[in-house]
């Protein structure tokens, strides 16, 4: 599908973020001819480089990070579109530069903002003031988009004085994931799931996002943000609004934006009251993660050692709405985790009646697996007799398995920031959160911060490589559950 040519600008173009992620993500665009052939990809940040010094940036980011040979015709393409600038964000008469440059006559005008928040305002006042923008120019912001409603509602109105709300993408790069967007074929384009999903047929849901890897040199940023703002606030609350939401009118992007908006507001607060029994934080301490050795938390590199932020978070959600009374829904997720996974469990009830009682004094439930990462694919446990005559019938729990990489072998996969990068590029802001999504969820999570500090909460130790505190099993055994092991 033909969409206008941009001149898509990185700001932070030589930072993490850029070089981690957008640098490749923009390649595997380029080597599957995503990109129109005029767009040009500039990159901006406050370090002088030599001439074609970015292209040497991208060249090393490709090498470090991108997981296949590097096509030297790809190659050719994808660097000829690329141009640096030398701008010190904060100076807002350094934009004008970029009037030698930009063509929005016949380009879009896409600003990727990979810099820290505390720059987005400054971005958009050197912008307008640089006369720059269009109507058909576009923002796309990176969380974390404040570090509450107060902070996230400033910037958002910093940007809302240059940009109208449908220019501005604002990403999770969750909803870039394939197995995210699964969720919405899985739940409306299959009468199986659709009719029994709600408060007759399921127990209860759990989503579970752990992670492996530690604090990656990013103490600053992670000790004034925790897990709970870090990864709940957003991608965690992300996938549960996709699993909860009410079906969609169609997949326009207003019809899915308000229906998530609806699951938001109906989260039951957290409050001082009640959050010792529904929330459970922790920190790691010191263990091993898969035989090495690795320190604990308040002992990472540049590490305050008193520090009382939290590196894992669960929570049991309950959804005030018809669809899901008395249907909790257990969020967790963490730092050092055991291994890297993310999906999603659905319980189903037990049956009201067990004629294989002789053999089976309870049956148990059925259960909707959806692994989003890094292992995709859906699986199905269910009861089946066991081959055989005479005597009782002999039960044996399977699974229907559908793995993604073997049923879609012969389907290019691509990484969410290539969809998300791809969509703001062509102007589509479905896989985007509007701000009213994005204020209510930290209205939410804000609530759960209070509660922990008027409650004075310490997050509770745990080693790393494990699966969080015991606090965190006790959570759900509370209410005669356990976590999916
Ligand atoms: C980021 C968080 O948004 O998501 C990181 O800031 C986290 O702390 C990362 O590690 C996880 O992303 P993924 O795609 O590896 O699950």
């Amino acid at each position: 599908q033909k969409f206008k040519p941009c001149d898509l600008v990185i700001y932070g173009a030589l930072g993490d973020l850029s070089t981690r992620k957008l640098l490749i993500s923009l390649y595997r665009l380029e080597k599957s001819e995503l990109i129109e052939p005029e767009t040009r990809i500039i990159g901006i940040d406050r370090h002088a480089l030599e001439e074609g010094g970015f292209v040497k940036v991208a060249r090393k980011s490709l090498q470090s990070y991108l997981n296949e040979t590097i096509d030297d015709e790809v190659w050719q393409r994808y660097s000829a579109r690329m141009q640096y600038l030398m701008i010190d964000l904060t100076q807002l008469d350094q934009y004008k530069q970029l009037n030698s440059v930009i063509d929005s006559k016949s380009r879009v005008l896409v600003n990727y903002l990979a810099v820290a928040p505390f720059l987005f305002k400054n971005i958009c006042q050197g912008l307008d003031k640089a006369k720059i923008l269009t109507r058909e120019s576009r923002v796309v912001m990176e969380k974390p988009i404040g570090n509450d409603l107060k902070s996230n509602r400033e910037i958002n109105d910093a940007v809302a004085e240059v940009f109208n709300e449908d220019q501005v993408f604002r990403i999770d790069h969750y909803l870039g994931k394939e197995t995210v967007l699964n969720l919405l074929a899985l739940r409306f384009a299959n009468s199986i799931f659709t009719t029994n999903w709600n408060h007759n047929t399921i127990d209860h849901i759990q989503i579970t996002v752990g992670e492996e890897v530690g604090i990656e040199g990013r103490w600053e940023y992670f000790d004034k943000t925790g897990q709970l703002r870090d990864m709940l606030q957003n991608h965690l609350l992300q996938i549960l609004t996709f699993i909860t939401m009410e079906p969609p009118a169609s997949l326009e992007a207003e019809s899915i934006h308000s229906e998530k908006i609806k699951v938001l507001k109906a989260l039951r607060p957290i409050t001082a009251d009640n959050v010792e029994e529904v929330t459970v934080r922790g920190q790691y301490t010191a263990g091993y993660m898969k035989g090495q050795a690795v320190p604990g938390y308040t002992e990472e590199e540049g590490a305050n050692k008193e520090s009382t932020t939290e590196s894992f978070v669960a929570v049991r959600v309950d959804i005030d709405n018809w669809r899901w009374a008395g249907v909790p829904i257990y969020l967790r997720t963490g730092k050092r985790m055991q291994n890297k996974r993310t999906e999603i469990v659905v319980y189903f009830k037990r049956l009201p009646h067990n004629i294989f009682k002789d053999s089976y004094r309870e049956l148990p439930p059925n259960k909707l697996i959806i692994h989003l990462q890094p292992k995709e694919g859906v699986e199905i446990e269910m009861l089946n007799k066991v081959p055989g005559i005479g005597g009782s019938i002999t039960l044996q729990q399977n699974k229907l398995d559908l793995s993604f990489s073997e049923t879609f072998k012969n389907s290019p996969f691509f990484g969410g920031y290539e969809r998300l990068i791809l969509e703001a590029m062509r102007g589509d802001p479905t896989l985007f959160l509007s701000r009213q999504e994005i204020e209510q969820a930290w209205a939410w999570v804000d609530s759960i911060q209070d509660a922990w500090a008027r409650r004075k909460i310490a997050p509770k130790p745990y080693s790393a490589g494990s699966w969080g505190p015991v606090a965190s099993v006790a959570l759900l055994a509370r209410d005669g559950r356990a976590w999916e092991e």
